[in-house]
């Protein structure tokens, strides 16, 4: 089993079997498309589909000019048309990657601060462009492609900012689409029934990948083969299924939060993801578990003691690998004036090991926080994609559960409304 949800440390018994029926009778209607928001199930299968597909080559064609040709692609979206790449890139490349080229992101902020640095930074440097969005009309994303174009086509001209433009979109329609048309970008594509918060497993997440040297074949095969096992409608053996009913009764038992944590800096970009992909799916309707996250051990320098002692609002689901990317051996210090010779000889892992099984019974024993434990077997491209699977499809089912259409975000257009009104926009 890739991912297994533990619940060894959750302090009680849940009662799976009188959820058995309706997570049946949910499964059922994802599979036959009859619940809420049945138009946007895209990605239950689009990682097979995209695998015998037309567009993977073409994904892994555009990597190649782009690593070839580039010193860094600038990859310009927001929310689901980011997330996700960043969230993969940082999780296998690191937060120090030693090899590939540079990404920047942009279009995710109006901070002209942040923009002019980056601009500033580009003004000299062969750079790509990666534009990803769906609608085409996102405010912070279409500003910062607007800026960026006008550079590479002010310094390079029209015919080289064309070649070095790569345009993610609708398929079918868009701002952008009509753009990328007009100017002869090279497009790709994200299908009319896939979301945002759904589409790391389509070219707007595996374009950045592949061009960071990501092996997305590798990470689709991840997600196809979880889509197989999690098609399973028996909770007994659902472990993406176990995890959302863990959720849902712990929701239904008066939690308000449910903190994830990982005990790795560089999966911060996959909290961000997932804060995404849970907080948009099912913050709706006055119900659902606020998403927040934590990167432990680093955050228990800060969150610990309310972690530890503070108000009762809250679960733990923590991200446990069987596996470490890299190891090192601590050294021997003939001093030892830092007191750490009882360690030397023994790997860093051992001690991150330490760290969790300490974190998780103070936690879970003596502070009587459940604490959800995902166990996967290890962090590279096919485990990354399984886990990406993972949380989507415990989404869907964990958003069913609530009784929410886990596919729509009608509360993001209300800041949007006033923001335009308060710009002059037309029409608003
Ligand atoms: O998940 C979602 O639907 C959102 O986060 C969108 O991805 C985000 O708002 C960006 O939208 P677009 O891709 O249309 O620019």
């Amino acid at each position: 089993m890739v991912i297994k949800t533990n619940l060894e440390h959750i302090g009680e018994k849940i009662d799976f079997a009188s959820y058995e029926e309706k997570v049946k009778e949910i499964d059922a209607s994802i599979k036959n498309k009859s619940g809420a928001g049945a138009d946007f199930l895209g990605w239950v299968n689009q990682a097979e589909e995209y695998l015998k597909g037309e567009e993977l080559p073409r994904v892994l064609k555009a990597a190649k000019t782009i690593q070839e040709h580039y010193d860094i692609l600038v990859v310009c979206g927001i929310g689901g048309s980011y997330l996700g790449a960043r969230a993969a890139i940082e999780a296998l490349k690191g937060t120090i990657p030693h090899s590939g080229i540079q990404i920047i992101w942009l279009g995710e902020t109006f901070d002209p601060a942040y923009i002019c640095q980056a601009l500033h930074y580009l003004k000299d440097k062969k750079f790509a462009v990666n534009v990803i969005s769906k609608s085409g009309t996102t405010t912070e994303t279409a500003l910062s492609f607007r800026l960026l174009r006008e550079l590479l086509e002010k310094r390079d001209g029209k015919e080289a900012a064309r070649k070095a433009i790569f345009a993610t979109t609708d398929g079918e329609k868009g701002a952008l689409l009509t753009l990328a048309k007009k100017e002869g970008y090279e497009t790709f594509r994200l299908p009319s029934d896939i979301g945002g918060r759904y589409s790391v497993q389509t070219a707007v997440g595996l374009l950045p990948m592949a061009a960071s040297g990501i092996d997305v074949t590798r990470l689709l095969e991840g997600s196809r083969d979880a889509a197989k096992e999690y098609s399973n409608p028996s909770l007994k053996e659902n472990a993406a299924y176990q995890y959302a009913v863990a959720r849902h009764h712990f929701y239904e038992k008066g939690k308000s939060v449910e903190l994830f944590a990982t005990y790795l800096p560089s999966l911060v970009q996959l909290t961000e993801w997932w804060k995404q992909l849970y907080g948009e799916s099912e913050g709706k309707e006055g119900k659902s578990l606020f998403p927040a996250a934590a990167t432990f051990t680093t955050d228990l320098h800060s969150l610990g003691q309310f972690i530890q002692e503070g108000s009762p609002i809250f679960f733990e689901t923590i991200l446990h690998l069987g596996e470490n990317a890299e190891d090192i051996s601590i050294p021997l210090d003939e001093e030892n004036l830092d007191g750490l010779n009882y360690l030397a000889g023994k790997p860093l892992s051992f001690v991150q090991e330490k760290a969790f099984q300490g974190v998780l019974e103070a936690h879970s024993n003596i502070g009587k926080t459940p604490n959800i434990v995902l166990e996967l077997e290890k962090m590279d491209d096919y485990h990354l994609g399984y886990l990406f699977y993972f949380f989507e499809k415990a989404c869907a089912m964990s958003a069913y559960l609530n009784g929410l259409n886990p596919f729509n975000q009608p509360g993001v257009e209300v800041y949007k409304k006033n923001m335009f009104h308060l710009l002059g926009k037309p029409g608003y």
